[in-house]
């Protein structure tokens, strides 16, 4: 786990965003596993800011995201699919018949998560993988509990993720109780993980993951087990991490090995 702790988040959202950039360059049929929430926003538009600048093209890319709340369509703006297509594939020159999204209102869960991580198989599996991580240690919507080895599936969210949630509803009743998640196994998967965290509020799930033990009640924490995990965060999430200097001296020079 390379862990680099910039001063904003603005800085590490560039430093994450540059690897993203330097994968989609040197691989243009690259598959990318993507995440919502507030956390990836920066990065995104960093990303778009390449691609207006033409420095890379989205437009042999493919992409699966994390999760979807059940029950919201994907034309609901509080849906991942919405936030997906304003945040950055309406604003690049992906295909978006090559972005995928879990569907929300699917017939059968079943069905739709079964075909999901079949197509991500077909395609040779997620190349890099973004992540948030959850105040209470989430990946995806892997709350405190879910099996290390779990696929995708349907989760029921906890009063800590509707809570913190329900800043984007007019009101916590409107939060979804429900979602579709990849499932941590499915997650693991991938072949780089790059996470990113910041503010406060993030630091104490950060050090679940960093300096915990392994565990199903932090979901972040398997990350340890990941040969090709980064994690970006700004001070402020890192602030409880016992050896931060270390981590940066080391992510430091893993960034040189990196870009050299
Ligand atoms: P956030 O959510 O980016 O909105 O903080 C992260 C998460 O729950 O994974």
């Amino acid at each position: 786990m390379e862990i680099v702790i910039c001063k904003t988040k603005e800085e590490a959202s560039r430093k994450a965003a540059d690897l993203i950039a330097a994968l989609v360059k040197a691989d243009p049929k690259c598959v990318l596993g993507l995440a919502t929430g507030s956390t990836p926003v920066e990065m995104y538009k960093c990303l778009i800011a390449d691609n207006k600048a033409k420095k890379i093209s989205f437009k042999t890319v493919k992409t699966w995201n994390l999760d979807e709340y059940w029950g919201l369509a994907g034309t609901h703006d509080q849906s991942y699919r919405y936030f997906m297509d304003k945040n950055l594939f309406d604003s690049i020159d992906i295909n978006k018949k090559n972005t995928h999204v879990l569907n929300g209102l699917a017939k059968d869960w079943r069905k739709e998560v079964k075909a999901y991580e079949a197509a991500i198989e077909k395609a040779g599996g997620i190349d890099l993988q973004v992540l948030g991580i959850g105040s209470d240690g989430h990946i995806a919507f892997n709350e405190p509990g879910s099996a290390l080895t779990s696929r995708t599936r349907i989760v029921s969210l906890t009063p800590q993720t509707i809570k913190d949630n329900a800043r984007f509803f007019k009101k916590a009743a409107d939060v979804p109780r429900q979602a579709l998640s990849m499932g941590v196994g499915s997650i693991m998967e991938a072949r780089r993980i790059v996470l990113l965290a910041f503010g406060e509020n993030k630091a104490e799930a950060v050090k679940g993951m960093v300096e915990g033990g392994i565990s199903q009640f932090c979901t972040a924490s398997v990350l340890q087990l990941h040969d090709d995990a980064w994690i970006f965060c700004d001070e402020a999430a890192a602030k409880k991490l016992k050896l931060k200097k270390y981590y940066a001296w080391r992510a430091e020079e893993a960034l040189k090995a990196e870009f050299a």
